[in-house]
């Protein structure tokens, strides 16, 4: 089994074209709702609720956990892969985050060296993107910006409305100046806006559709990982599991809305 996890419903916007992409998995989907957001949360509040989702997890017999969440795999990635994939185990399972796919993506594409990151307060604290980037090409300039408002615009379903797009342009203006050529989304929540994005960053910015890249990225971990396929679930019907720390319903509306397709109710968890 894959699972996905996020801080909340935001993943969605990962799992949807992972779904697309390698659709003959088993998948469960954990949204940490009940503690939602990260972004604005310590390391180590935000480590504590990585690990326990990591050993729900595993509990529940998950091989691959891809961390959805950019505040994740920011700050709590490597800390939970240190802990809970020690020795043999490695062997057996996996955790896997956004970034790398995102910071090799980035590098393939600019043309300038130039490149922007979006994210939220945690991730851009962090400077993990930074990193990442900088491990492929330490010439590369990174150009950083958090947007907090984003996500409860988003949540609240307010991200087309006039208010949203001003909010919007305020944030990328600095980044508008440095002439960068490649801007990742690095906020789950930050793809459902990104026509906004990329009309506001013109033409000379490509802006990366944050999903596309995981996914295929994923596509070609497992063909460079026939050890960790082998162990992924395909039943017939497929398994789709959505697991909410908070209000079903309301993960099974916002589900059911983007994914463009019926779900079962989430099950409610504690973690
Ligand atoms: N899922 C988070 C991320 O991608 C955004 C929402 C939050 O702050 O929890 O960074």
């Amino acid at each position: 089994m894959i699972a996905l996890f996020d801080s909340g419903i935001g993943g969605l916007t990962v799992l949807k074209p992972v779904l697309k992409e390698l659709p003959q998995y088993d998948y469960i989907y954990l949204g940490d709702s009940a503690r939602s957001p990260y972004g604005p949360r310590s390391p180590e509040t935000i480590k504590k609720f990585s690990e326990e989702a990591v050993e729900y997890l595993f509990n529940r017999g998950v091989t691959l956990i891809i961390f959805a969440c950019n505040t994740a795999s920011s700050v709590a990635l490597r800390h939970v892969q240190q802990k809970y994939l020690k020795g043999d185990k490695e062997q057996d399972r996996k955790i896997l985050g956004v970034l790398i796919p995102l910071a090799e993506e980035v590098t393939k594409q600019t043309k300038t060296n130039r490149v922007g990151v979006v994210g939220t307060k945690a991730t851009i604290s962090s400077q993990s993107y930074n990193s990442e980037i900088h491990k492929i090409n330490p010439e590369t300039k990174v150009y950083s910006q958090t947007c907090p408002l984003l996500v409860p615009i988003i949540e609240e379903s307010w991200h087309t409305k006039p208010e949203a797009t001003s909010i919007l342009r305020k944030y990328l203006k600095p980044l508008k100046s440095t002439n960068i050529d490649t801007l990742i989304l690095g906020c789950t929540h930050y793809p459902i806006m990104h026509k906004d994005f990329q009309k506001y960053m013109g033409k000379k910015t490509k802006v990366f559709d944050t999903g596309e890249v995981v996914a295929k990225s994923l596509a070609d971990y497992l063909e460079r990982h026939p050890e960790i396929e082998k162990k992924l679930s395909k039943s017939t019907p497929k398994k789709r599991i959505f697991l909410t720390t908070d209000d079903p319903a309301k993960m099974k509306t916002f589900a059911e809305k983007h994914l463009g397709q019926k779900i079962k109710m989430p099950e409610k968890i504690t973690l």
